[in-house]
């Protein structure tokens, strides 16, 4: 559940003004009704970067990146959906208050505040033993001395150091008021069989682990000692406020540069990274030391699109580190691997090379993973058939998993190459894996999917629609003549949303007319011939476009007819006490009573149609789900028939003819798409001449709906239909 209440989200983003927060990072000038500024998300000297304050989002005609103020945010500074609503809270002064808590949540919530705290105490104890302390600066502060560090790197990363006491930092915290509890909860403190509480870190050098939010969540100690038999390194445990496998070490500190470079350099050792940023590379992260999981490749992915790593080249840390690789590519991350010159590390690399040398040794040496895979295990394999075998099966495998086919089938030339097997013979392997992979991702949906009938079925709500649009689509995708049909008619929805259209008599004996907006007449069109969006995003969208309805769209348009009509009734009083005042005569007041009417009735109309216009692309854009607000933003932004700005009875005049028509090219599309399929299935029919005749029947139907509905087509008018 959401952390934020919803009320929250709902008073910032009611009081966000998109044209004001991307001013914040874009210069932008007035043109007509829209502003204009150059793309932050791309380099352009013309500007093509239009904000629309009334619509509440952007778009770029020249890149095409289209969204709303919270993913701007999102994007360009990189924030998370949450951390965006704050950021927005803070700027309009809006207190976020986070949801009420259950009492064991705020038990848990205590209880991490209290680990953050002793967490930032211990921070600071070590900086300061080190700084202030014969042996904090003999020891502590020598050792990074030693190793080349700055005081600038010592400050930004909080390096520090822990006596060699075993008592030091517990007892100081103890003093200061902390509590044992959590000294040991966090992993600062060890408590032995005996009883007896005693300093993780003592006599080591400290690397502060630092949370994206900045706050420090772990630490690393690195032992001075030369004996093997001291564990070079000693680590928090995982607790209530460290996962390590959701942590990278020096995000925090690199995610800007990453975000500016859109790319991430990923190295193995705390030092590693510190020394990096030293030489002024500082899109540097770690893995500290363990093969890499999901939630780290989310997390890179979340600033770059892009990864290099960074190895030594000795062979024992390759072998190890292809594990995982994999996650990249499935996560659609471009993977670039640099080997160093024999006998370096990026830490001694950096330390010896200017910032230009080191980003033009990754540069020249970057080598793609296909490339690198192939390289390290054929080598392995040496000439041993069946080695060299399960050496390209595993190639494949990641080859397999790259999403885009053009960039697989010049994998698959490279491939060849470096293996001396022929391209056609790798590419007929390469189908095999894909549909073995397919083939269980299938059964995995098709479980998922049985389960989301159910799930449906049990709440029994609405009505399940028949997917007949799904049906037609064709095989892995979906016919782009739905699909356009589809998003122009999602479009207009967007646009106008509630936006009363006409009045209809919902049934034969009713004798009070309903009034109908463009979501009711989308709805009623769509139901009436069963048809269920093909794609499965504008569904999403469409759904929680019927959920605003069912749920929240009655009570906030009543709310803000209230409030138009109490703002009516001030203005006309007001007005009315001007007009008093003047002391004409009275036919000149009941004249100027009269335009007073009139005037504030417009008003009033034009700011009902305006929030029921513009209520569905606000509402959708506060969607928890980035997908859902991008493609609900460019569809809004997508420009239309409607495009020009009517005056609101043309724009519902505009409406009555456009949406029918629609309505009838999706329907069209639907059909024609249906025939397609028909004729195909009839090719491939064979000799079953049962089955020919069938489908023959079925496209002679088809293509009859198809007639009349091409001989109807531009006639259509509204028809209630329930
Ligand atoms: P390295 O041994 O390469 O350490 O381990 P390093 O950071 O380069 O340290 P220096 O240069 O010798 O000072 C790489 C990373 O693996 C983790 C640490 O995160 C380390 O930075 N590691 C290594 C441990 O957690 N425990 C260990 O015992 C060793
Ligand atoms: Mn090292």
């Amino acid at each position: 559940m959401a952390r934020i209440d919803r009320a929250t989200i709902d008073r910032i983003m009611d009081a966000t003004d998109i044209v004001d927060v991307v001013g914040d990072f874009v210069s932008l000038k007035r043109r007509g009704s829209s502003y204009l500024g150059l793309c932050p998300f791309h380099n352009e000297r013309t500007p093509s970067f239009s904000v629309s304050r009334s619509r509440g989002i952007f778009k770029c005609f020249s890149c095409g990146k289209a969204g709303n103020a919270l993913s701007f945010l999102m994007d360009l500074e990189s924030m998370s959906y949450i951390e965006a609503i704050k950021w927005l809270g803070k700027k309009y002064g809006i207190e976020v208050r986070e949801r009420e808590l259950t009492d064991t949540e705020r038990l848990a919530e205590a209880e991490r505040e209290s680990m953050y705290a002793v967490n930032d105490f211990a921070l600071s104890h070590f900086e300061k033993v080190q700084r202030e302390t014969a042996e904090g600066r003999d020891v502590g502060l020598a050792y990074w001395r030693e190793r080349g560090i700055s005081d600038a790197m010592i400050a930004r990363f909080h390096l520090g150091y822990a006596l060699d006491r075993a008592d030091d930092l517990y007892s100081s915290a103890l003093k200061a008021g902390f509590s044992e509890k959590y000294l040991v909860e966090t992993g600062l403190c060890i408590r032995n069989d005996r009883g007896t509480v005693y300093d993780r870190f003592k006599g080591r050098v400290i690397y502060p682990v630092h949370a994206l939010s900045g706050r420090v969540v772990a630490f690393g100690g690195r032992t001075l000692r030369k004996e093997k038999t001291v564990a070079k390194y000693v680590n928090s445990p995982e607790s209530a406020i460290y996962s390590k496998s959701r942590e990278l070490y020096g995000l925090y500190q690199a995610r800007a540069a990453i975000a500016r470079k859109k790319k991430c350099i990923l190295v193995e050792g705390y030092m590693d990274v510190i020394s990096m940023h030293q030489a002024g590379v500082e899109n540097v992260v770690a893995s500290s030391g363990t093969s890499l999981t999901d939630g780290q490749v989310k997390l890179i992915k979340r600033f770059a699109p892009a990864v290099t790593l960074i190895y030594d080249s000795d062979p024992a840390g390759i072998k190890a580190s292809l594990r995982g690789i994999d996650m990249f590519v499935a996560a659609g991350l471009s993977l670039k691997i640099v080997l160093l010159p024999p006998g370096d590390d990026p830490d001694s690399f950096a330390q010896t090379h200017t910032a230009d040398e080191v980003e033009a040794y990754i540069a020249g040496h970057e080598q793609d993973l296909i490339g690198f895979k192939a390289d390290i295990l054929l080598r392995e394999a040496e000439s041993d058939p069946r080695r060299r075998a399960d050496a390209i099966n595993d190639i494949l495998g990641t080859v397999a998993l790259i999403p885009d086919i053009v960039e697989q089938s010049l994998y698959i030339d490279q491939c060849a190459v470096k293996t001396g097997v022929s391209a056609s013979l790798l590419a007929e392997q390469l189908k095999r894996i894909t549909a073995a992979k397919a083939s269980k991702a299938e059964h995995a949906r098709q479980g998922q999917a049985a389960a989301e009938d159910r799930r449906r079925e049990q709440q029994a709500e609405a009505p399940v629609q028949k997917p007949a649009a799904a049906a037609v689509a064709a095989a892995g995708g979906i016919d782009p003549r739905i699909l356009r049909a589809e998003e122009d008619l999602m479009s207009m929805v967007l646009r106008n949303g509630f936006l009363y259209l006409c009045d209809v008599y919902p049934d034969a004996e009713a004798s009070e007319p309903q009034p109908m907006s463009v979501v009711d007449y989308v709805e009623c069109e769509l139901r009436s011939d069963d048809i269920s969006l093909a794609s499965p995003l504008l569904r999403r969208i469409w759904e929680r476009v019927i959920a605003l309805r069912d749920s929240r769209w009655p009570a906030d348009s009543a709310d803000n007819d209230r409030r138009l009509l109490r703002e009516r009734d001030e203005t006309l009083s007001r007005g009315q006490a001007e007009i008093r005042e003047r002391g004409a005569d009275l036919e000149t007041t009941m004249l100027l009573d009269k335009a007073l009417v009139e005037k504030a009735d417009a008003d009033y109309a034009s700011a009902t149609d305006d929030f029921a216009l513009h209520y569905v692309s606000r509402m959708i854009g506060r969607d928890e789900d980035r997908a859902v607000i991008d493609e609900a933003a460019r569809l809004t932004a997508r420009p239309t028939v409607l495009s020009k700005m009517y005056p609101r009875d043309d724009r519902r005049q505009t409406l009555l003819d456009k949406l029918p028509r629609a309505i009838y090219t999706l329907k069209n599309a639907i059909i024609k798409s249906r025939i397609s399929a028909l004729e195909q299935s009839l090719a491939s029919a064979g000799s079953d001449y049962e089955r020919q005749l069938a489908i023959m029947k079925e496209i002679q139907e088809m293509k009859l709906v198809s007639m009349e509905f091409d001989r109807t087509n531009g006639e259509i008018v509204i028809t209630p239909r329930m």
